[in-house]
């Protein structure tokens, strides 16, 4: 083809360049947003947006330098994902008109495409409004304090099975062990164990099928979702729904979804009528179209019953958003107390001053405080999200500036956490940061590791039991040390989910 009368060109190399002109167009389209509305923000490169940052550094370190760069500039600044315009609020009071004061107009999140799709999209992370409201209001009970006490003894029961392996592994290993593989599979158990009374075992073997699929779900997730929103138009999603392929490994989400279809047979068929009768899964399919009325012990029926689609979305909520995070809240904060050694004999002393030799339960770790400033420091330097999102419902002004409606709201949890302004020397670790004195006159938004306002985790008090029975039971039995393959600073494998790239290796040796 004769092209303005210059070059020739074959069609098919014609219908390419058009192709690509159109994708870049359609792309960038949207990268002049913040321009007009007056927000600062880095210049966006077409089609990327401002992700190349990301792509370099890692999301954590994107979140914490655009924070600093843009702190001063009237409270937000504007970054573009792929197309996406998202709004970084850095205000500590208008994130706290977003998160709670006005969260009726900032009652969801961003939908993600990965997990807008059949089988997935009943999971509570992605629920919008009354549907939303309801299923929380609902799931709210299975994680309330007599609930877990309930469950204890099974949690003990783990946790003495993972220090012993622990003890067996790291002897055979010369004194040293990577803790985050058992912290894994301890947590694992935990959630299968009290929430569905699943013997699944990830102890005893870490490559049993419910650890790997979880896992696989996991880390492919990630990938695919920061993929798909960096570099997929949006209609492509609908595209592949239409032809019913799914973005999301579907063999793991089959795995899940079949061991919740087979245990509710199980409880139906009334053979685990005795076993686990206070678990989250009893109590789920109770307040459930499928629960059976004619059997006996059957709570009140609630005004609005979970659908069996939303009973699949709970269980793998429970498995997605509970393990990983748990497990990492959990080896993250013994690590770093143990590459303080300071710290660490202080927190070893107060185990064994309030413990007096008892093994943790719910009750005794209450008064463990200095261990708490210890998980909140950690979680401060080191927030399993290093942002949270949500999206704006309707055009709305918070403290005097207009937010049009459908933007994408991120509060840079990563970036408030490293402030200086807010915590002295915020590189290092100081759980004093934490002293009754030190938080008297903080901000409430300034420490935000679940989140805040309604929207909040909903695992807190569960994730809280386990790293702060974890801990104590940890720094009962064993001492802790930094050793040879030790890495400080803990280096991240990039663009992963806080994933450390070699391990987590200390020295461990059982205390006489
Ligand atoms: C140390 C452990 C954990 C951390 C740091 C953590 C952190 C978070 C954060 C930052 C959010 C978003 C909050 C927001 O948008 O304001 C969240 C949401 C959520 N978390 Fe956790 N989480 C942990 C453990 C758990 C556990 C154990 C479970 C369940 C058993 C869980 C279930 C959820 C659910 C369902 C949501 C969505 C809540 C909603 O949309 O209403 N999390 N979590």
């Amino acid at each position: 083809m004769d092209v303005l009368g210059v070059i020739d060109l074959p069609a098919s190399v014609i219908l390419l360049l058009a192709c690509i002109f159109l994708y870049v167009y359609y792309m960038s389209s949207t990268h002049g947003t913040f321009k007009k509305l007056e927000i600062p923000g880095p210049k966006p490169w077409p089609v990327l947006g401002n992700s190349i940052f990301a792509f370099k550094k890692g999301m954590f370190n994107t979140v914490v330098e655009g924070y600093r760069r843009f702190q001063h500039m009237g409270g937000m600044y504007g970054v573009y994902e792929g197309r996406t315009p998202i709004l970084t609020v850095t205000d500590l009071d208008m994130l706290r008109e977003i998160m709670v004061k006005q969260f009726n107009h900032f009652p969801n999140r961003r939908k993600y495409s990965t997990m807008d799709q059949p089988m997935i999209d009943k999971i509570m992370f992605n629920l919008e409004d009354d549907e939303w409201k309801n299923h929380r209001a609902l799931l709210k009970p299975t994680l309330n304090p007599t609930r877990l006490k309930a469950s204890y003894p099974r949690v003990e029961k783990l946790l003495r099975s993972m220090l012993d392996a622990m003890e067996n592994k790291s002897k055979a290993q010369g004194g040293e062990l990577d803790i985050s593989l058992l912290i894994g599979c301890f947590c694992m158990d935990v959630i299968a164990g009290i929430g569905f009374d699943l013997d699944c075992n990830s102890i005893g073997n870490p490559k049993n099928d419910f650890l790997v699929k979880a896992r696989n779900f996991l880390d492919t997730f990630g990938e695919r979702t920061f993929a798909f929103a960096l570099f997929v138009p949006p209609f492509v999603k609908h595209i592949l729904d239409w032809l019913g392929i799914m973005i999301m490994p579907k063999k793991e989400v089959m795995f899940l979804r079949e061991f919740t279809r087979r245990a509710i047979d199980v409880r139906r068929s009334g053979v685990g009528e005795k076993r686990g009768k206070e678990d989250f899964f009893q109590f789920m399919i109770d307040h459930s179209v499928v629960r059976d009325d004619k059997k006996e012990n059957i709570t009140a029926p609630s005004t609005r019953l979970l659908s069996l689609e939303e009973l699949y979305g709970s269980s793998l909520t429970y498995f997605l958003a509970g393990y990983d995070t748990s497990a990492k809240g959990f080896f993250f904060s013994m690590y770093h107390l143990a590459m303080h050694p300071d710290c660490l004999q202080k927190a070893q002393e107060e185990v064994d001053e309030v413990l007096k030799g008892e093994f943790p339960n719910t009750d005794n770790v209450q008064n463990l405080k200095y261990i708490d400033m210890c998980i909140k420091e950690s979680n401060r330097l080191l927030p399993l999200g290093p942002y949270v999102e949500r999206r704006c419902s309707q055009d709305t002004t918070v403290l005097g500036r207009r937010i049009p409606a459908g933007m994408n709201i991120r509060v840079p949890i990563a970036g408030i956490h490293r402030d200086p302004n807010l915590y002295p020397n915020p590189e290092c670790y100081n759980p004093e940061n934490f002293s009754p004195e030190a938080c008297k006159d903080r901000h409430p938004m300034a420490f935000l590791p679940f989140g805040a306002g309604p929207r909040a985790c909903f695992g807190q008090p569960l994730a809280m039991l386990l790293m702060r029975v974890g801990m104590a039971a940890m720094i009962q039995r064993f001492h802790m040390k930094p050793c040879g393959k030790s890495e400080y600073p803990v280096r991240i494998i990039p663009m992963s989910d806080l994933v450390p790239e070699h391990g987590l290796w200390l020295s461990l040796t059982p205390r006489s």
